[in-house]
């Protein structure tokens, strides 16, 4: 199966291209505080408009639940857009995404121009994936394209239901250049890796990642979990983890899924050794300690040096590495050396690497390791989705079948 994409979009000059890109960033103080995945969609806009196209941008924006919120408007991304890509970005503030005067709006573009919808998940219609909010928005546009690669896991309307009405009334419906590239540089990590097939994973909860955990278990060689979400594993074999981060109901969970590790053979790596403090503050006093050690009065914030060695171990010796979620606290330098280093090695070594993850992708570009990384995916959830092998209903859809 092939993923239908711009190359097969045909002709599109004179033409309304309706785009879904994934321009869920980070705001601060009324402006992007991130723009990367702004920048990622450039491309496909890009390529689209010099064909002569004009074009119809939606986009969500954190999870306003089908409501109207001030603070989740796209007037900052539009703004941003306009900055980049050197030219006007329409956008009107509006209270239904789409309606008479949105429509009108569209259909008056000229190519090469650009409008903005609102947040898309004003809309209850959106997340329900409802067929009536994807006819709305069939009507702003004379082709589709998905760019959005970060939501291609979500069955909502701009993803799911909206390609499937173009596809069924016959009109092109197309992957952008960046969900395309998404695919085809993950696809590397299915199948038939080179191997060994080393995963990292870090972060808070182990509960996000459990399925990722699962999945994986059949999938790579070795296992690396650091982050909070270690202490779990750590605390369900009986470590003493003292004020650590812990999800006591998913014992039975981790216990499980490393018993299935054990059986095929997969190392699960915990780490060894801690950084603790009493709270996650720049001028806590720090200690290190056995990871499953951790005297009651403090908690467990980064991994320590001598898990930093034997993970760069493990890292050494991949042919395929996937990491995802940070090894600390890493916002906090007293408690990022962990995330560093584990980074660092990543970056260093000549395996086919990719870190997804909001806060992995912010740790590569704080270190300014960038560019030791074969792909930077713009996805977290879509990421870990995809490489646990499952269906994504917005890649799905775009598929070729023929
Ligand atoms: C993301 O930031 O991972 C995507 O934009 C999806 O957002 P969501 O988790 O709110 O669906």
């Amino acid at each position: 199966m092939t993923l239908r994409t711009l190359d097969d979009l045909g002709d599109v000059a004179d033409t309304r291209v309706f785009v879904r890109v994934d321009y869920n960033v980070p705001l601060d103080g009324g402006k992007v505080a991130d723009d990367s995945r702004i920048q990622a969609s450039l491309p496909t806009l890009r390529e689209l408009l010099s064909a002569g196209a004009s074009l119809v941008l939606a986009s969500h924006l954190g999870r306003p639940k089908g409501k109207v919120d001030e603070g989740a408007r796209m007037a900052p991304v539009a703004e941003r857009l306009a900055e980049l890509i050197g030219g006007a970005v329409g956008y009107e503030p509006t209270d239904v995404v789409v309606d008479d005067s949105v429509e009108r709006r569209c259909a008056e573009l000229r190519p090469g121009e650009i409008v903005m919808l609102e947040n898309l998940r004003f809309d209850p219609g959106e997340e329900a994936n409802d067929r009536g909010f994807a006819e709305r928005l069939a009507r702003l546009g004379e082709a589709y394209v998905d760019d959005a690669f970060g939501a291609v896991h979500r069955t909502h309307a701009s993803v799911a239901a909206l390609p499937s009405l173009f596809l069924e009334q016959g009109r092109p419906a197309a992957a952008g250049r960046l969900l395309q590239r998404e695919v085809e540089a993950l696809s590397k990590l299915l199948g038939e890796p080179a191997r060994p097939y080393v995963a990292v994973l870090g972060g808070a909860k182990v509960s996000d990642k459990l399925s990722t955990v699962e999945a994986l278990v059949g999938r790579v060689d070795a296992l690396l979990i650091g982050g909070a979400m270690a202490f779990t594993f750590i605390a369900a074999q009986g470590g003493e983890i003292g004020k650590s981060v812990v999800e006591p109901d998913r014992f039975d969970e981790v216990l499980a899924a490393r018993k299935r590790a054990d059986e095929r053979g997969i190392v699960i790596q915990l780490p060894e050794d801690a950084v603790a403090a009493p709270e996650p503050t720049l001028d806590a006093p720090r200690t290190t300690v056995p990871a499953s050690r951790i005297p009651r009065e403090l908690m467990g914030l980064d991994i320590g040096p001598r898990t930093v060695e034997e993970f760069a171990m493990t890292i050494a010796e991949a042919k395929t590495i996937l990491w995802n979620g940070p090894m600390g606290v890493f916002e906090l330098e007293p408690f990022s050396a962990g995330t560093r280093g584990v980074a660092t090695a990543i970056a260093g070594s000549s395996a086919y690497s990719v870190a997804g993850g909001g806060d992995s992708l912010l740790a590569v570009k704080r270190f300014g390791l960038g560019e030791g990384f074969d792909h930077l995916s713009t996805g977290g959830g879509a990421s870990l989705e995809f490489l646990e092998g499952r269906e994504l209903p917005g890649v799905k859809v775009l598929e070729d079948e023929g």
